[in-house]
């Protein structure tokens, strides 16, 4: 369908990423599924999204890098002074070309469940939202978005930009440009809603 079945999905990541990564993309893929279901998308593909979204997270930046300018990827040029921001464009690449999976859908989810993205269709916003829940599982906040995504989509992916942004400000860790537009951009498409 994808041309890619579930199960070789899983044996695939099994063989590539480390017990802990693995284990997170599991969670991640089973609450994506989950959401999916709740919001009339089809659930696979939100599975598969999750399993494979990290796929590169463990490739270190100079690997990341290499893989941008051999492939001609084009990124922002502040993604070239921290390539590890680029690890969703990268996995979402390597999908395509190395596991031939040609879904559009997936595809996006993945590449742009680190930074977001200025419109985002309900499944990047289902990965966006799962791999912060989790990778925050236990935390209480985690629990309020996991609830606000069975209801809204829109207004769980605000909170995981504001909360993001928050812990990365609290950390006094550099705000990715790109991060922080398509932040606005989703409080913007959300206070047109109402
Ligand atoms: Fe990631
Ligand atoms: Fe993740």
């Amino acid at each position: 369908m994808y041309p890619i079945e579930l199960s070789f999905t899983e044996a695939y990541l099994k063989e590539k990423l480390s017990a802990d990564r693995a284990e997170h993309s599991r969670s991640v893929a089973k609450i994506a599924g989950e959401l999916a279901t709740l919001h009339g998308v089809d659930p696979e593909k939100a599975r598969i999204a999750g399993l494979c979204h990290d796929l590169c997270r463990d490739w270190g930046n100079q690997k990341l890098l290499n893989y941008i300018k051999e492939n001609n990827i084009s990124v922002n040029e502040d993604i070239l002074e921290e390539p590890m921001l680029a690890h969703g464009i990268v996995a979402s690449e390597f999908l395509r070309r190395k596991l031939g999976i040609d879904d559009r859908d997936i595809l996006d989810a993945i590449q742009s469940h680190t930074l977001g993205a200025p419109k985002m269709t309900k499944l990047q916003e289902i990965i966006f939202i799962a791999d912060f829940v989790g990778s925050t599982k236990g935390l209480p906040k985690s629990g309020q978005v996991l609830e606000q995504a069975k209801e809204s989509l829109g207004k769980a992916t605000r909170m995981v930009y504001e909360m993001t942004y928050e812990y990365l400000k609290n950390k006094k860790i550099e705000i990715n440009p790109e991060f922080a537009s398509n932040m606005k951009a989703c409080k913007q498409v959300l206070s047109t809603r109402k």
